[in-house]
Formats: C-alpha cells, structure tokens, sequence
C-alpha cells in the first residue's frame, strides 16, 4: 500500500486538499493509497508517543503501523520558515528507527506561498529521508505560488498539472 502524508498537522491546510487530489490521482493510475494527515496525530502527541513513551499511545501506534505497513509513501510537504514543517520531523522522530523508513521508496511534492516552492523544505527532508535508508525518487515537483495556481482542489496551471503527472508515473515505476 502506499501512504500520502499530510506534512502539516494545521487545520484547513492546503497540503491536505493536495494530498486528497495525489490519492484521486493514484486511483486514476490504478493504485490505492490512504491518505495521513499530521492533523490526526494526537493532541498531547509530544509527550505520549515519543522516547520514553514510545509505544504508549494507541493513537499514534495506529498511525505508525500505516506506515510500518506502507511499502512507498508520498510526502506532501509545505514550506514553513525555509523549510518543512516541525511537527513532520517530530513524526519521523516517532517512527521506529530505522525500521519504519528504511530500504522503502517515496516521492516528495511542496507548495508554498512564496517563489521557492518549498525547494529548500525538500532539499532538507531528503537529507533526513536518505540518512533513515529511504530511497527518493528524484523527480521533486515544488509548487510555487499556490494560492495564485490550486483553487477548489484542483490546479488552474497546466503547467502544475503535468508535474504531477509526471511524478506520478514516475513514482508507479520506481
Ligand atoms: C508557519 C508558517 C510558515 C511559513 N513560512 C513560509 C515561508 O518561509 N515561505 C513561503 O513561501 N511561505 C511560507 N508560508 C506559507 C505556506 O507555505 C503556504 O501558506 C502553504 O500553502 C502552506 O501550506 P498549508 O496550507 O498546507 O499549511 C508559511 C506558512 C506557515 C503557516
């Protein structure tokens, strides 16, 4: 199974309307997905799931196990201050490691509102993914300006659109 994970845990969160249109977009391709958002991660999430805790938090348990159990993931990942959000690492912090990650492949989209796309956000998150034995597949597309070019959940840039479509069948072969 592959997993699309919400990279941000804020509400109304344009990540979120981009990860429900990868998952439609995989099920046009013929593969099933399930989508993650960090939103869902629990409340207390900092002091129940992590070091110590780790294990203790049923919630979070059920998350960790989608992605024990995914074989590729798709990280949708926006840009916040340069780079991506804290709370995806603090949830990869979480993660077993190096089990949860590591020999797995996945893809990686960011937006931001700004003109970098979130370039640096997943040039970070790939350092990260590469060090926990992830395999990335190269093709990154970064959505600049997306409140200007991803209205209703769906893009009025054709430009975006063939990205994705790119990635996507990219991803299915990788
Ligand atoms: C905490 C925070 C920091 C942000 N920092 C940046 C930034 O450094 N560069 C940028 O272009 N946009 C920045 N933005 C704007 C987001 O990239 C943009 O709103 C994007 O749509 C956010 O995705 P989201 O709706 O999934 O949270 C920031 C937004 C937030 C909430």
């Amino acid at each position: 199974m592959i997993s699309i994970i919400c990279g941000t845990n804020r509400g109304q969160s344009v990540s979120k309307q981009l990860a429900i249109y990868y998952q439609n977009s995989l099920q046009e391709a013929g593969a099933n997905s399930y989508i993650i958002d960090l939103k869902e991660l629990p409340k207390d999430f900092l002091n129940v799931a992590l070091y110590d805790n780790a294990g203790k938090s049923e919630r979070f348990n059920i998350l960790k196990k989608k992605i024990n159990d995914s074989h590729k993931m798709v990280f949708i990942v926006p840009e916040y201050n340069g780079s991506f959000p804290g709370v995806l690492k603090t949830f990869i912090d979480a993660l077993d490691y190096p089990d949860s990650l590591k020999n797995k492949k996945c893809a990686l989209l960011s937006l931001s509102s700004g003109t970098q796309g979130g370039a640096l956000a997943l040039s970070h998150l790939t350092d990260i993914l590469h060090h926990c034995g992830m395999s990335v597949l190269a093709n990154k597309p970064k959505l600049a300006k997306i409140e200007s070019n991803f209205k209703d959940g769906q893009f009025t840039n054709d430009l975006y659109v063939t990205l994705l479509k790119e990635q996507i069948d990219g991803f299915l072969d990788f």
